[in-house]
């Protein structure tokens, strides 16, 4: 398993980590496989977000109370992972988001929740959510300081924000924004697609999020990508879905060439990107677990790079 380095710290982590948001409404002794499986292979970065999990008798954040137990039954500790987790979001009972809030108060309620929910004395690191239209940022900035300065939070950084939100809140923070957690995967590529079509006026010249790939790589920023498997906003995996028969095949003939799963690829179709980015899965099963970090090892070539990004549905100018 390769490491990756978070922003400009000297903190190096599995440039795998496993999320916990399909933790929620899985029996306990599920996720006990499931991190078990993660800590085998060598994923020590654990992404999780208060808002993750809503089982019927837990209620809202069920996926930190079996992450919590699981760990305990596991055999594991806390240190063998870099835990992480995220605040800002509020959902109703059908899982739709009604409103974010990143006032001082409710971070600081909610990670006093993340702690004792996962049954831990402090995060790795804390990020942002989401962009929040009513964020003080000073208020982000006092919350920082008080968790740091109480030990319940080491780092932070941000998830789902673009250059000019984390400019105006680094502005104000004395602890530099280490992370931004984007969607990123062969069947999201925004991010990349834009910079291919500089210049044109085609579907994929348009910027969609201010040029952040470029920005978080000069501001020496760790991307997270999260749902590297799925297509849409959640929809399903692509892997082995009739619905992208090129992808697959692409997918199929890569994985018979260097003797791994599609899921392998896949992931290693992230990492070839010289960002350095950490690729965060959400599979529970063990199997899928194993197939996925295998990815971590291989190093596409720049026309197969190229052959999956087309196979995926996109074209070159
Ligand atoms: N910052 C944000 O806004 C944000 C948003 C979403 C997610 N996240 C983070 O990203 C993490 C990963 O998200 P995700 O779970 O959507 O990512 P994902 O790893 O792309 O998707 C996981 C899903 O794909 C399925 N899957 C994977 N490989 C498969 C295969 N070979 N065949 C069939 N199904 C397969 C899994 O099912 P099985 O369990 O059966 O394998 C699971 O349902 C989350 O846990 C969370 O930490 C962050």
């Amino acid at each position: 398993m390769k490491t990756v380095k978070i922003g400009n710290t000297n903190w190096q982590v599995s440039n795998i980590a496993l999320g916990t948001m399909r933790m929620g409404n899985l029996a306990v002794s599920k996720v006990v496989n499931a991190l078990q499986a993660a800590h085998e292979v060598g994923i020590n970065f654990i992404d999780s977000a208060d808002i993750y999990g809503n089982d019927p008798e837990l209620g809202r954040g069920s996926s930190e109370i079996h992450f919590g137990e699981a760990l305990a039954q596991s055999g594991l500790t806390r240190e063998n992972f870099f835990i992480q987790s995220k605040v800002g979001l509020f959902a109703n009972a059908d899982n739709q988001i009604t409103r974010y809030d990143s006032s001082k108060s409710h971070i600081l309620k909610a990670v006093d929740g993340i702690l004792s929910r996962m049954k831990v004395d402090y995060l790795d690191s804390l990020l942002i959510h989401r962009p929040d239209p009513l964020m003080d940022p000073s208020e982000v900035a006092e919350a920082f300081d008080e968790l740091q300065t109480a030990g319940k939070v080491r780092h932070f950084g941000v998830s789902n924000f673009n250059p000019q939100q984390i400019e105006l809140l680094q502005s104000v923070t004395d602890q530099r924004l280490l992370i931004d957690q984007l969607q990123f995967g062969l069947k999201h590529t925004g991010m990349i697609d834009f910079g291919l079509h500089t210049n044109m006026t085609d579907d994929g010249s348009v910027n969609h999020d201010g040029g952040l790939l470029d920005y978080l790589r000069l501001k020496k920023m760790t991307i997270q990508t999260w749902s590297p498997f799925q297509y849409g906003t959640f929809a399903g995996t692509f892997i082995n879905n009739e619905q992208f028969p090129k992808l697959n095949a692409e997918l199929a003939k890569l994985a018979d060439k260097y003797g791994v799963s599609k899921n392998a690829i896949a992931v290693a179709w992230i990492l070839k990107h010289p960002a350095n980015m950490q690729v965060l899965i959400g599979t529970m099963n063990p199997q899928h677990i194993q197939d996925s970090v295998a990815g971590s090892d291989i190093t596409l070539t720049n026309q197969e790079w190229y052959d999956l990004y087309l196979a995926a549905g996109n074209t070159l100018p």
